[in-house]
């Protein structure tokens, strides 16, 4: 029999369902004291199909419930990705008892006696906290037969002009509509043409606005577009980014058109978006996305269940020599799991001999490097078959990599195996790295969040050794601090 939870490769401390497929997160919501996770599900299998909502809710964004399936596939299709918000006054008339959560998402079918996939947005309410959902007879409520992949509404409340805005995927554009009752909605613009990267069909967008360098006088926008796999790129699905204005109807991106962006430089983080309604006196802008990648979603090789999401992650945008960029961490919450931590102060590396501690498999670990000759310097994280996988700075090129080509099974797919790698300029020859290791996956933020690299691994048994290393000359482990983190499911 299957203990839940205990699988081998379950991550511990991301969020998965009990079982069966995952991909997407959807409808991310706070209302009354619980963050909502929706998310694209399968629980007839273990790889895609007809797609429901799955959901669970939390109250720190770290320990989950799953609850009950909240929407089903019915006479318009599949319930493909989208969004939820607060309807705080009533704009729907759905509520007359106070506020509601309702659910904007893509309804996924086929155009009558043909195959051509059709793609229309529709509604759902709930007047109980999610718990139960009513689809609106109205559905649905959004459609243009001209546009085939027209998917994934993320919808906000726009303060300034007192409305509500949608933006959607449109082929290889993000459409922007405005609405005043989430019912009816007027066509204001379309982006994306020419610009950024058009490597694969463009999924999951998000709009919002973030303070700049913490301060909350000085906002600019940003816009999230995750980019479909495509066989020409080895990176298989990710998501950019652009940084510019919004007025309530139109986007304008600060960069010039051929600037990409990368949210994330590892292969595993697709499809994520932010928490609507967080409350302002909190403030924060949460992001979480799926941890995996479509080249080899459907192939990883865990059985039960298939995928989880990356930890949550608070994004903040600051000022860099190249120009404003995302900066992401885990939320603080995550400190609600971390055990006693063990600090390591002012170790040598010579360029020789490698320096090893003993790691619990679920690890917080954070590094500073310092004083560095070394051409290339790093850290592994292995297990006792000396699988490991390698993250390390090539201080001539000046990039940071996560090296999982040795790290455990990568026989599922040709794609998996992989040195993923992502630029970045050091500050006063310093590079502090954080890393979460759960039981198959690694989040690497490097200095404060700058560079973020998500990657899956699967080691055939637990990791529990971390090894610094240098290479053609010396480095300086200024300090280390290893945590033990704890599992959310026990
Ligand atoms: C992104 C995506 C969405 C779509 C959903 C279907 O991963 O392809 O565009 O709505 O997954 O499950």
């Amino acid at each position: 029999m299957t203990v839940h939870f205990k699988e081998k490769y379950r991550q511990q401390f991301h969020y998965s369902p009990k079982e069966k497929w995952m991909n997407d997160p959807n409808g991310l919501v706070y209302f009354n004291k619980e963050y909502h996770l929706f998310y694209q599900y399968h629980p007839y299998g273990t790889t895609w199909g007809p797609m429901h909502w799955g959901h669970a809710v939390s109250k720190d964004l770290i320990h989950w419930e799953e609850l009950p399936i909240a929407l089903s596939p019915d006479e318009h299709g599949a319930i493909f990705s989208g969004s939820a918000v607060v309807d705080w006054s009533n704009t729907t008339g759905f509520f007359e008892d106070g506020p509601g959560l309702v659910a904007i998402f893509t309804h996924a079918d086929s155009y009558p006696g043909t195959e051509r996939p059709r793609q229309r947005q529709s509604l759902a309410y709930s007047k109980d906290n999610g718990r139960t959902w009513i689809t609106y007879e109205g559905n649905p409520v959004l459609t243009d037969v001209t546009i085939t992949d027209y998917r994934d509404p993320k919808v906000f409340w726009h303060e300034e002009t007192n409305k509500w805005v949608m933006v959607i995927a449109t082929g290889q554009t993000v459409t922007i509509y405005t609405s005043k009752n989430l019912k009816e909605w007027l066509y204001a613009s379309t982006f994306g043409a020419g610009e950024g990267s058009h490597d694969g069909v463009w999924e999951c967008p998000d709009l919002f606005s973030l303070p700049v360098d913490g301060d909350s006088d000085t906002q600019k926008w940003v816009m999230l577009v995750s980019i479909g796999d495509n066989p020409d790129f080895k990176e298989g699905s990710r998501t950019q980014y652009f940084v510019g204005d919004f007025n309530g109807n139109t986007f304008h991106n600060d960069h010039s058109k051929e600037v990409v962006l990368w949210l994330d430089h590892g292969r595993d983080n697709y499809a994520g978006v932010s928490w609507s309604d967080i409350p302002d006196t909190d403030g924060r802008r949460i992001y979480i996305g799926w941890m995996s990648n479509w080249r080899y979603a459907n192939l990883v090789p865990t059985k039960e269940w298939r995928s989880s999401m990356t930890l949550p992650r608070e994004l903040a945008l600051n000022s860099t020599e190249a120009g404003l960029r995302i900066f992401q961490s885990p939320v603080a919450e995550i400190n609600t799991i971390r055990g006693e931590s063990v600090v390591f102060e002012n170790e040598e590396l010579d360029g020789q001999d490698p320096v090893y501690y003993n790691i619990p498999n679920l690890s917080g670990i954070e590094v500073e490097f310092n004083n560095l000759t070394a051409e290339s310097f790093g850290l592994s994280i292995l297990n006792s078959s000396e699988e490991r996988i390698i993250i390390s700075y090539d201080a001539k090129k000046e990039l940071v990599f996560v090296d999982r080509t040795a790290a455990g099974d990568d026989s599922f797919s040709e794609s998996f195996a992989a040195i993923q790698q992502a630029p970045l300029r050091l500050h006063n020859g310093k590079l502090n790295l954080q890393i979460y290791v759960d039981s198959s996956s690694i989040e690497v933020f490097a200095n404060s969040g700058e560079v973020a690299i998500t990657s899956l691994f699967f080691p055939s048994g637990n990791t529990n050794k971390v090894c610094l290393f240098s290479k053609e000359g010396t480095a300086e482990v200024r300090q280390l601090t290893l945590t033990p983190l704890n599992s959310i499911w026990i």
